[in-house]
């Protein structure tokens, strides 16, 4: 048996709920073919969104959602999206057979989502092709209050006389890359230029302005922008770095060797909070400049969802990714000193995602059950830990004198068997285990299957010694 020190003493700070937040596209089948059904549909629906969706997804308690991309977000007009005559538009990241963009998914429909689900809004400005001038009146649009501006009447005549709440707003996407292809000293420029006009619209305070980060260990982008931005008043509130861990073997028949390459490629986060963060400090930046995990998660090759790959980018979920999802949760609330928000890409059937859904039905990946179990350390303190068994993935939270224990077994060959070691403390004799686990570690939900792979609750008593199968995620609480 080996012990888990649950280290009391090491406060880490306030877990942000934000780090359990999530993105959507406009991208393969995210929303058409995904979520968005309209409110016509003979498919339950709460304001042209799957009903199954809106309620499990609500359940877990999100607190941001992304939106509108991604690469999407730099060819996006949000003027397209609102009102009755709505164009339809070029959209690379649609499918095989309808690269189109019908917008009627815009502006409000995507706040309708938010208020329905709960989670606060985080909109991506567009600064590659459209003017700053663009984003500064998207913001007028939404934030300006009642009758105040010309914006904000014709925000009223489309049905929304109250301001939007969006807290939260990224300037520009992957702007190293398709965001542009920008060098950092360009894209430091075009965030103060953008930020001037934006925090016009909305002061300091209100709104939190985040820049475009490195992908991963590009730490020269990071090191730049820093340089470019240390001495602006018009800083950002946070550096939005993006990191997939790719793909090990096939999604869903994956040997052991490739299990273990997966969970190494997504343990490497870790280092690239931790330097990423360094840079920042190294500029002064780091209270200013914290990290944002815009998007993350595994990537694998196409074709395994339920589109059968007529969706771009759609791919199943098995075990494997669950606990890819818990050790990179685990990583997050255990940094929670760096880390203020993080979204794993995406929500609806693309990449690592929560649910699968289209014309054929609906069902919560095992990912989905993660994001359930985890959801007390929302808001919660996170507190030190080690374990002898270097295969645990493990972080600890108190709130309200409640501890949450979240391990993820990394191996997929060997079961853990721990100790809690309260370090001095006692430790009660009643407590729950929430346990994801099958004893097959490629296991998947499917529209047939919905329930093949389910958390089970059980009591415990964590004075005794505890099982933590291969392949598993654990959430223990007293
Ligand atoms: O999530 C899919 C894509 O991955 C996003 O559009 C982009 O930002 C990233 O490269």
């Amino acid at each position: 048996m080996d012990k888990l020190y649950l280290l009391y003493p090491e406060r880490r700070g306030r877990i942000a709920p934000e780090i359990y937040g999530h993105f959507t596209e406009h991208i393969g089948g995210v929303f058409y073919g995904g979520m968005w059904v309209g409110p016509d549909s003979d498919v339950p629906n709460v304001k042209g969104f799957r009903r199954d969706v809106v309620e499990a997804f609500r359940a877990i308690r999100p607190p941001v959602l992304r939106w509108p991309g991604g690469c999407f977000a730099e060819t996006y007009d949000w003027r397209d999206g609102i009102g009755p005559d709505r164009p339809t538009r070029i959209n690379w990241w649609r499918n095989e057979d309808g690269r189109y963009e019908p917008n009627a998914v815009g502006t409000h429909e995507f706040i309708d989502l938010c208020r329905a689900v709960g989670a606060k809004p985080y909109f991506a400005a567009n600064v590659t092709s459209v003017p700053p001038l663009h984003i500064r009146d998207w913001m007028d649009y939404c934030l300006s209050p009642r009758g105040s501006t010309t914006l904000a009447r014709e925000r009223e005549a489309n049905g929304s006389p109250e301001p939007f709440d969006v807290p939260f707003w990224g300037v520009g996407n992957e702007n190293w890359g398709g965001g542009g292809n920008m060098t950092p000293e360009h894209y430091a420029d075009v965030f103060r230029t953008c930020a001037l006009l934006m925090r016009n619209a909305a002061p300091k305070g209100r709104v939190k302005l985040f820049a475009c980060g490195t992908s991963g260990d590009e730490y020269e982008w990071a090191r730049g922008v820093a340089a470019g931005l240390f001495r602006s008043e018009r800083q950002a509130d946070g550096f939005a770095m993006h990191y997939y861990c790719g793909s090990a073997g096939d999604p869903l028949a994956f040997t052991d060797d490739e299990w273990d390459r997966q969970i190494a490629q997504a343990a490497r986060i870790e280092d690239m909070i931790r330097r990423n963060y360094a840079v920042m400090v190294g500029y002064g930046l780091e209270e200013r400049m914290p990290m944002v995990v815009d998007e993350w998660g595994c990537w694998h090759p196409a074709g395994s969802g339920p589109s059968k790959g007529k969706n771009l980018f759609e791919q199943q979920s098995t075990m494997r990714d669950a606990v890819v999802a818990a050790l990179t949760l685990n990583i997050f609330n255990r940094h929670c000193d760096k880390v203020i928000m993080a979204n794993v890409a995406q929500l609806t059937n693309l990449l690592h995602s929560l649910f699968l859904c289209g014309p054929d039905g609906f069902a919560c990946t095992p990912t989905y059950h993660v994001f359930d179990m985890y959801q007390r350390h929302q808001g919660a303190e996170s507190v030190g830990s080690v374990c002898e068994n270097g295969d645990l993935s493990v972080s600890v939270s108190v709130h309200g004198g409640r501890t949450l224990i979240t391990a993820a077994n990394t191996s997929v060959r060997a079961d853990a068997e721990i100790g809690l070691c309260p370090c001095g403390r006692p430790l009660p004799e009643t407590g729950e285990l929430v346990l994801l686990s099958h004893a097959d570690p490629h296991a998947h939900n499917t529209f047939a299957e919905p329930d093949k792979v389910r958390p089970v609750r059980s009591a415990v008593n964590p004075r005794r010694p505890l099982t933590v199968p291969r392949a598993s995620v654990a959430a223990i609480s007293f």
